[in-house]
């Protein structure tokens, strides 16, 4: 790593940075029209990380409805994981929806996404569907989608009632 992660919400002009590392990290990544898109979605917000004079290191786009958010990308470069920044957005994301009004984060990450599963898990999202054969792969058979949840927490205590 070179200097002191930064992690700030994410702004419109960060939308082709955010494609080039969407198309980095995703077989099937979202364009830079897409970006744009989600970016500009009144309910949406977003988080990069960015070390200083380097382009975004990672980022993470959500979007709030009602008391319920989820998670619709989270991406680490190739170059930069396994330093905390997925954990670090996924806690953004989740304080900025809870600060929002959301009650609870939820996402959807492929069967065989086994880092990001292995993150989603120790991050005490939990597994709460399947969705078939949704998403498509360039090789082999359709792959499903676990659909995982968490309760949103302010700090450590969850504002969830028991
Ligand atoms: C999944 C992904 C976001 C993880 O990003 P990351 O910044 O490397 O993750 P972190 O360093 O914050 O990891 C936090 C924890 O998640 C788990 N984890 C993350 N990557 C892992 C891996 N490759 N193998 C096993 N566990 C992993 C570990 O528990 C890790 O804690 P530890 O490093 O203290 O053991 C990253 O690999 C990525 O961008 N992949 C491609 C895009 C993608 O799959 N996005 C998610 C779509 S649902």
């Amino acid at each position: 790593m070179s200097g002191a992660p930064r992690l700030r919400a994410a702004a419109r002009e960060d939308a082709p940075a955010l494609a080039l590392l969407h198309a980095a990290c995703f077989e099937d990544p979202w364009s830079l029209a897409a970006m744009l898109d989600v970016l500009a979605m009144p309910a949406a917000f977003g988080h990069v990380v960015e070390f200083d004079g380097l382009p975004p290191a990672a980022a993470a786009i959500s979007r709030v409805a009602a008391d319920e958010a989820e998670l619709l990308t989270l991406a680490v470069g190739v170059a930069w994981r396994r330093h905390g920044l997925a954990r670090a957005l996924v806690d953004a994301a989740s304080e900025e929806a809870g600060r929002r009004g959301a009650r609870r984060l939820y996402l959807e990450v492929a069967e065989d996404n086994a880092p990001a599963r292995a993150l989603y898990a120790a991050e005490g999202f939990e597994p709460i569907g399947r969705r078939r054969g949704y998403y498509a792969r360039r090789e082999g058979p359709a792959v499903d989608a676990i659909t995982m949840r968490r309760e949103i927490r302010r700090g450590w205590r969850s504002i969830v009632a028991p």
